[in-house]
């Protein structure tokens, strides 16, 4: 099972039950987790970081969070649409309001083309930052999230992705 992908993965096992095991899709719905609710937000600049923090609150309340979880889902994805910004220029990100049939929770996927990172331990580390500044914006946000993966390499764009969980 593809853990980077929970859509693609879910659609890969729905179909191989049925196919090979027989195993009816409602089970499978039911150990996996399923987006509900998605929105996508294109990050070029101020604005869109502003969008991403409001987006990310609306559909964090849907899942039942509490305030000041919502203002920590809203500083982890600003400090992600801040770097895409900052070192890629442009960007994507998109919201996933979540169901595991047990927990709601939200998922933030932010993916740009930009230069990308050559050592990731480097800077999930506190205190590195190639500019200068604080360097506490991945790492933080790590921490801030119930489940964090980053994928970049240079060249080839940068990708993070999020999740946290809310009890129903
Ligand atoms: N999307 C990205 N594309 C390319 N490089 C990135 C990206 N995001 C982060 N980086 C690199 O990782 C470093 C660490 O990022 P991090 O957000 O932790 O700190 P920072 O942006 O330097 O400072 P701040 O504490 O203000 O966020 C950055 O300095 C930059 O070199
Ligand atoms: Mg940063």
């Amino acid at each position: 099972m593809n853990s980077s992908n929970a859509e693609g993965s879910l659609e890969m096992r729905v179909r191989d039950n049925t196919d090979y095991a027989g195993v009816p899709v409602s089970v499978i719905n039911e150990i996996d987790t399923v987006s509900v609710m998605r929105v996508a937000i294109q990050v070029h600049n101020l604005d869109g970081i502003v969008t991403a923090r409001r987006q990310a609150r609306a559909l964090g309340a849907r899942a039942g969070f509490s305030p000041s979880d919502l203002t920590i889902i809203a500083t982890a994805i600003s400090e992600i649409a801040r770097n895409i910004v900052e070192y890629a220029g442009s960007g994507d990100i998109t919201i996933s309001l979540l169901d595991d049939g047990i927990r709601l929770g939200i998922e933030i996927l932010a993916s740009d083309r930009g230069p990308g990172i050559a050592d990731l331990p480097r800077v999930m580390r506190d205190g590195y930052s190639s500019e200068g500044h604080l360097g506490i914006g991945l790492p933080g946000a790590r921490r801030l999230v119930d489940e964090f993966e980053i994928a970049s390499s240079p060249g080839s764009g940068t990708r993070v992705r999020m999740r946290k969980f809310s009890s129903r």
